[in-house]
């Protein structure tokens, strides 16, 4: 089936299965692949994407749920505001190990900051919880989320 995706501001016709996972059409179809695969079943956040705003996981959003919405990827990010600082937080923390999960982590601090400019602890637990780093990167990503805040005021 042909859906039109509005990914990035951009929009682009594909034609899959309607039950596709949008994570499948990021990476495989439009070659944006700094989106990753971690889990498949919604439990490690490495799939991250925002819809409409909102961090969702690309591993179980299907493109036909999709159709229609906004969707923003890592690649994307740094085009708006609050990811840009976001970004440049996690590159002054040096927050990145193997990097594995840090598109996922990126995506969901960028849209925890757009809804909570200046979160608690107990804020960015909450909001980051679905996101597994097995390189155990939260205590400077905590920071970072921190410092990005601390540049959103
Ligand atoms: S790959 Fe989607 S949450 Fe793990
Ligand atoms: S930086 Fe390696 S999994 Fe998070």
């Amino acid at each position: 089936m042909r859906f039109d995706l509005k990914v990035n501001n951009v929009l682009r016709e594909v034609d899959v299965p309607p039950d596709m996972p949008v994570l499948w059409v990021l990476r495989d179809i439009l070659g944006l692949t700094g989106t990753k695969y971690g889990c498949g079943v919604a439990q490690c956040g490495a799939c991250t994407v925002h819809l409409d705003g909102q961090p969702v996981r690309a591993c179980l959003l299907t493109v036909a749920a999709a159709a229609g919405h906004d969707i923003l990827t890592i690649e994307a990010i740094e085009h708006t505001e609050t990811g840009a600082k976001v970004q440049q937080a996690w590159l002054d923390e040096e927050v990145i190990q193997c990097g594995y999960c840090q598109s996922g982590q990126i995506m969901a601090a960028t849209a925890l900051l757009q809804q909570i400019p200046q979160p608690t602890d107990a804020d960015i637990d909450e909001a980051m919880a679905g996101n597994i780093c097995r390189c155990g990167t939260y205590v400077r990503i905590r920071k970072a989320i921190h410092k990005a805040a601390s540049h959103e005021a």
